[in-house]
């Protein structure tokens, strides 16, 4: 199954040359503690997978037995005082014998110890010379699942959900244990199951049934499963004639709720909730505010777990600036949220945009827990036919200062660390799991940035592909560094220069932005545009809807002048003349059209150095490549062009001598 990317980058593929030898030599004998008999599953798991791991990577140089000629001890104990998550992988000596130990904080560090150790010896990395000691940066690094009970998911493009919740819990899909594996060995260990968009029915105990066979499923790889609850279900399942969470009856539903569920799953995660948001319910249908609903769910959970409260929220009724409602929301808020409540922040203040400024909650609520929410699915950069590896993009909100350090810069990643990180996943029942074999990437990613976000895309990147396709250096050259372009390329022929949800309705998939007729402002593409005939963009400065005072005010202050901003950011916060003078030397328009030109030609770029790579990769997954390749080719015109056409109808300017005429 290695060819048809099922075994993502864990296919542990035969290592060559000089690796191969040192590995052979090492072969190792893999040893694990038990105690009278039993061995703790996590343990278990860990020494399967190394066994598979180096059997693979030693291909037809494994023997039927192992020689035993090194050692790989699995320990993990009596290290109790140190961070439960945290592993060491250091070299020992025994009666001539070389050995690898790996101790770590409780048995979950193992796991990760185990898929470090792999990691290192997939890259081909001398077993003599490897010592490691790594500690996750944030305690939650979690996927949330917009997987619906009837297999559909919501903005999902992989096929239909990988939870068979319909033969659960009789039957467990093998799926589901080589999805935990994936996630472990990316230190993921957290996982909300279903939509945010919730069923109030998968609280019901025939699901809490099904949830906990998962769980027992997945605890070996350190994975904690949490549900989203829909707010009002106390009301949709259990006839009760309210979900007011001020109200003693509602409050003790939940509680029975939380017992009946910590019942079956002792070490549940918690609830994931999107409440008053895209018309779900939520405290404020009865005038109470988040908190009030938040703190609610966080009293029936107790230390138990955790309640995660997602800030995207607008709504119809609201006029201001939708990229100002969760900020005027919640920061009011600040401090009032239980200690066991945490509130999910998606990584830019409107919606998963291929580019947005940081959102300004971060920093600005010192006093609550915050956690960053990115969408690892890629609703707006093309789906899963466009490539796009997502890396920079979280590195560059994890890196943004937020201002609110004073004289000290404060990053995203400082401030959301001591809580965590949340992907939308992108996994689906396709044959690759996420629907092309470059979005594995992402899901890749995410995992690696939540453990570490000091690591850089280009490490990432160069890992993941290595892993996944070949370690040869010509390969990783060229591949690579398309990789690091892709999303930029995407920026550039969807929104470039600040502009944003120019996406067609709905599906969000083609180019929108003559859409001016939906019902609510705020679907449309002229709304963020704000095209005329004099400019483009979003006046979000102190003369249009001052988005930008909720920025901390050093950032404010450079981000308020058209002349200081980052061009990137330009258009979403100024509306700007079509003949304004960009620092380029370029007017508006003509940056504009270069950049959209740009991005059709990295396109092309990519395509043709993908296609000098054909040795490196297996036939199917080159060729499937291959062909997404080309259709992103012909979609990046297209944005292009239809953009561009359609800004030449408001501007009535014509296309700067040399861009490239629409075909
Ligand atoms: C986007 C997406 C929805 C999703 C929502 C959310 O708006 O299009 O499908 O439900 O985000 O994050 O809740």
């Amino acid at each position: 199954r290695a060819e048809d990317g099922y075994g993502l980058w864990l296919r542990y593929a035969p290592l060559e040359g000089e690796a191969l030898e040192r590995l052979a030599r090492f072969d190792p004998e893999i040893r694990i503690n038990d105690h009278a008999g039993y061995i703790d599953p996590t343990l278990a798991a860990a020494a399967d997978e190394l066994a598979r791991g180096i059997v693979s990577l030693l291909g037809d140089r494994a023997k039927a037995r192992p020689s035993g000629n090194g050692i790989i001890e699995v320990a993990c104990e009596g290290m109790m005082d140190m961070n439960p998550e945290r592993f060491i992988v250091t070299p020992f000596r025994e009666a001539g014998r070389r050995g690898l130990r790996i101790t770590g904080g409780d048995y979950g560090a193992c796991i990760y110890g185990a898929f470090g150790l792999l990691r290192e010896l997939s890259l081909g990395h001398d077993p003599a010379s490897i010592t490691l000691d790594e500690a996750p940066a944030m305690p939650l690094r979690m996927l949330n699942h917009w997987d619906n009970p009837d297999g559909h998911v919501e903005r999902g493009y992989a096929g239909r959900s990988i939870f068979d919740w319909w033969h659960l819990p009789d039957r467990l899909d093998q799926r589901m244990i080589d999805y935990a594996r994936a996630n472990a060995s990316i230190g993921i260990n957290g996982v909300a199951v279903n939509n945010v968009n919730a069923r109030a029915f998968m609280l019901e105990p025939d699901y809490i049934a099904k949830l906990a066979r998962l769980a027992d499923a997945w605890r070996p790889y350190g994975i904690r499963v949490f549900l989203s609850a829909r707010f009002s279900a106390p009301v949709d399942i259990c006839g009760l004639a309210t979900a007011d969470p001020l109200d003693p009856a509602v409050a003790a539903w939940w509680q029975a709720k939380a017992d009946e569920i910590y019942a079956a799953i002792p070490d549940f995660g918690g609830f994931l909730v999107k409440a008053n948001s895209e018309g779900q319910p939520g405290p404020q249908d009865y005038g109470r505010s988040h908190a009030d609903g938040a703190n609610m769910l966080a009293a029936a959970l107790g230390d138990r777990g955790t309640v995660i409260w997602r800030a995207f929220v607008y709504s119809a009724d609201d006029e201001t600036d939708r990229a100002m409602q969760a900020y005027n929301e919640f920061v009011p808020l600040d401090g009032q949220f239980a200690d066991n409540v945490i509130v999910q922040v998606k990584n830019g203040p409107v919606d998963f945009q291929p580019r947005e400024p940081f959102h300004p909650m971060f920093g600005a609520m010192p006093n609550t827990h915050l956690m960053l929410e990115a969408q690892v699915t890629k609703e707006y950069l093309g789906f899963a036919s466009h490539l796009a590896f997502l890396a920079p993009m979280w590195e560059e909100v994890l890196d943004a200062d937020t201002g609110h350090g004073g004289t000290v810069v404060r990053t995203v990643a400082q401030v959301v660390a001591p809580v965590g990180m949340a992907g939308v996943a992108n996994t689906g029942s396709d044959r690759n799991w996420t629907g092309s074999d470059f979005d594995q990437a992402n899901w890749y990613a995410f995992g690696r940035l939540a453990w570490n976000p000091q690591l850089s895309s280009d490490q990432i990147a160069r890992e993941w592909a290595a892993q996944t396709f070949s370690r040869d250096p010509q390969f990783l050259g060229a591949a690579v560094p398309m990789m690091l372009e892709s999303r930029e390329a995407v920026v550039d022929y969807m929104t470039p220069l600040g502009l944003a949800h120019q996406m067609a309705t709905g599906h969000h998939y083609g180019p929108g932005p003559w859409v001016c007729d939906l019902p609510r402002p705020e679907w449309n593409p002229c709304y963020y545009s704000r095209a005329d005939a004099e400019g483009i963009g979003f006046d979000r400065s102190a003369t249009g809807s001052n988005a930008l005072g909720q920025y901390a005010s050093a950032i404010a202050a450079r981000w308020s002048d058209p002349e200081t901003i980052d061009p990137a950011l330009l258009l979403w916060f100024h509306h700007v003349g079509w003949n304004h003078q960009m620092r380029s030397g370029r007017t508006l328009w003509e940056e504009l059209v270069w950049h959209y030109d740009r991005g059709a030609a990295k396109v092309d770029t990519m395509a043709e150095t993908w296609s000098t790579l054909s040795e490196y990769v297996d036939e199917e997954r080159f060729r499937a490549v291959s062909e997404m390749l080309a259709i992103q080719q012909r979609e990046a015109r297209w944005w292009r062009d239809a953009s561009l056409a359609y800004w030449q109808s408001v501007n009535g300017l014509s296309l700067p001598a040399g861009a490239e005429p629409p075909a």
